[in-house]
Parts: structure tokens; sequence; C-alpha cells
């Protein structure tokens, strides 16, 4: 109800509280299947007196722009590629979409537009074809889950206007082999998209950790352009995403002139018009605070953690990894039960559970904010909950 008269400010501040008593917190080590996370403090504070400015109108808050640019060129630089052209979005799901749109718009004599992407791609890309009228070819994955190049090779057309991949999947964390991806889409001048919303933050610190090098960024000639979200493993309050381009001509294609702003900030080129600039600010304060160094530690922590729970699930007779970790992302199996018989259960609980179908598993996502303690509890639930299942 839309109440005639105001309420006091404190039983507002009461009523909301309540309502948010039903929300997880982050700083109980919970949840364990989320991609975001706690923001870095100082990202919490830029956020929060930046409130009032808007990223969709750059002619007013013209720090804002600088301030882009540079968080553009630090993802560049973090991603190998000198001159990035880009903008910041809303998260990975715009960054996709935009990716769809400059392929659309540079191929816009092809009809009936498709682009070939491994099933294991992200939700968005689904929602991406679907709003600008591309047909999805979905090739199959693996025995690892990851795509197969050979088989994005033979359904190539005259119509594909793109080919996706992702490095860091949602499911499992996996990295598709972008390197022999590239090649192709080199050979046959298309343009390829590198969804790296989640996996941006990460890849690039596994191998100064030892933790393995993945050739999945700009690196790759033939990699078009990449999503990186800064409010994923960038430790960047909602809504950080980017999306960078290789060319002027691919960013121009989803530039639109809005004729109500003024000078050279009168185009836009995310989706969103009034949008917050809070999360860029942040983004950037962030980056230049922790610099390689600080993303490096928080990645050796999450993957420290990450090994935990696989030495756990090694030991228990019921369960099983998907796949070996790459990322600090884990999909659990259940080798004797349908795994929703173990969700049930567990939700029961009072866990949250996540779950995904391509394999079925159980998602678990050792951010930051997922404490040892937190894992330590899900493991001993999930070793009890799968044992009592067996004894029914
Ligand atoms: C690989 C990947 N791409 C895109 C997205 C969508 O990101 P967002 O929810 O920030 O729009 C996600 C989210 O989980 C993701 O894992």
């Amino acid at each position: 109800m839309f109440e005639e008269n105001g309420i006091p400010r404190e039983d507002v501040l009461k009523k909301l509280d309540a309502l948010l008593a039903q929300d997880a917190t982050y700083v109980s080590g919970h949840p364990i299947a989320s991609m975001s996370t706690i923001p870095h403090e100082l990202g919490a504070h830029v956020f929060a007196k930046t409130l009032e400015k808007n990223a969709g109108r750059l002619h007013t808050f013209r720090g804002t722009a600088e301030v882009e640019q540079e968080v553009i060129e630090m993802i560049g630089d973090l991603l190998n590629l000198k001159k990035p052209y880009g903008t910041t979005t809303s998260g990975g799901t715009e960054s996709n979409i935009l990716a769809m749109l400059a392929a659309r718009e540079i191929n816009k004599k092809i009809d009936a537009p498709e682009v070939i992407v491994p099933k294991t791609v992200h939700a968005s890309v689904d929602k991406a074809a679907w709003l600008l009228g591309v047909k999805l070819i979905k090739t199959r994955v693996d025995k690892e889950f990851k795509a197969v190049p050979k088989a994005i090779e033979k359904v190539i057309t005259e119509n594909t206007i793109a080919i996706f991949a992702t490095a860091g999947t949602t499911y499992l964390g996996q990295i598709d082999p972008i390197d022999k991806i590239g090649k192709i889409a080199e050979e046959h001048k298309i343009p390829l998209h590198v969804d790296a919303a989640f996996g941006a933050f990460v890849i690039p610190f596994l191998g100064e950790i030892g933790l393995g090098k993945y050739p999945f960024d700009f690196m790759v000639e033939g990699v078009s352009s990449i999503s990186a979200d800064p409010h994923k493993m960038g430790l960047a309050p909602i809504p950080a995403g980017s999306i960078l381009f290789r060319s002027k001509k691919m960013l121009r294609a989803i530039t639109r002139k809005i004729d109500y702003l003024r000078g050279a900030a009168s185009t836009q080129t995310s989706i969103l018009g009034t949008r917050p600039a809070g999360p860029i600010l942040a983004t950037w304060a962030i980056m230049k605070h922790l610099g390689r160094f600080g993303y490096r530690k928080i990645v050796v922590e999450c993957m420290k953690r990450t090994m935990f729970v696989k030495n756990r699930i090694e030991q228990n007779r019921y369960m099983k990894l998907a796949i070996n970790p790459v990322l600090n992302i884990l999909g659990i199996e259940s080798k004797i039960v349908p795994i929703e018989q173990v969700v049930e259960k567990m939700e029961l609980r009072g866990w949250r559970m996540a779950t995904s179908p391509l394999p079925p598993t159980i998602r678990v996502v050792v951010m930051p904010h997922v404490t040892e303690g937190a894992l330590n509890a899900f493991l001993n639930d999930l070793d009890d909950v799968s044992t009592t299942i067996e004894n029914v």
C-alpha cells in the first residue's frame, strides 16, 4: 500500500529491517553459491559518496567520464590489450547482449544471423539472442565440459555472425580452449566473443601462482571482445560490468547518439540510459588500491579454500566432483541417488542450494566472503545427508 501520509523515518527503517531479515548476509560466510561478494570497503565508501552521479550523462559528469575510460584501460591491461575500446555495463548480461549486438550490427547484410555457442554458455547469451532476433547454434562439449573447436567449425555457415565461448563457466568454472577457437575465428573472419564475466579477475593470476596458464584473453589474436565483471571477483559493488572490444569499429557499432545530450558526451554505448556512476568510480578506486598484488592474494585465498572443498568431497563415498576445479567454482555430483534428493535434504537443514543442469551438480562458488567455517559446516551436512539417504 502507498500511504497518503508518509510514516516516520524510524518506523520505515524498522519495517525495512524486518523484511531484510529474510536475506542472506555475506558477513555470515554464506551464501556459498553466489558470484558476487561483500564489496571492498573502499568501493563501498566511494559508492556511498557518489550516489547522485549519472554515467548516462557524461557531459555533466566529466570527471566520471575520465574515470570510466581509465577503468576500461586498466581492465584492458589485465586482459592484454594496449588500446581497448569499451564501456562499463551493469554486468555480464548486458555485456553479452552488447557483444551480440555489435556482431549483428557489423554484419547487417546477413538477414538470418546465427551465433555459434558451446552449450555451456551463460543464460544471458540465450537472452541476448532472444532480444536481438539471432539464432543460437549450440555445440557439444567434451567430457570436461569444454567447448569442442571442431564441432564449432563444423557448423559455421554464411549466416554466422559470431562465435561465443566462456572463460570461467557458470556451472563448473571451466575455461573453453580459446586459443583453438580463436584460430578458427581468425581463419573464417568471424568475431569471437569471450565471456569472462567471472574469469577475468581470476584467470590472469592463476599462472602467476602456479595453477595453470590459460590463453583466454586478447593475447589470442582471434578474440574480438571480452566481458569482464568487476562486481564478481573484482570486488566492486553491484552493478559493475564491462565489455572490451579490440576494434573501434565494434564499439562504434553499439554507439547511439542521444539527441538531448551535448558535445562529445552526447552518445551512449551501454543499453541503459541513466545508470549509476558509483560502481564505476568504486571499481576504479578498488583496482588502483589493490593492484595486481591485492587481487592475486585474494585468488590465492579462494583457491586454497577451493582445494579444501575438493579434498573433502574426494573423501565422501557418495559424492564426486564433476571436474577437477579450474577456478574457485566446484560442481558436486551425487554418485548414487539423484542430486535433487540431496539438495532437498540440504535445504531442510537451512542451506540455500544452487544447482546446475549440465551435469546435474550442486554448485559451490568460493568467493572471498565464503569462510572455511561455512564450508566446513556445509561439507559436514553434506556428509551426513548423503549417508542418511543411502541408509533409507
Ligand atoms: C559466465 C557468466 N556470464 C554472464 C553472467 C551474467 O552476469 P550478471 O548476472 O552480472 O548479468 C554470469 C553470471 O553468473 C556468468 O557466470
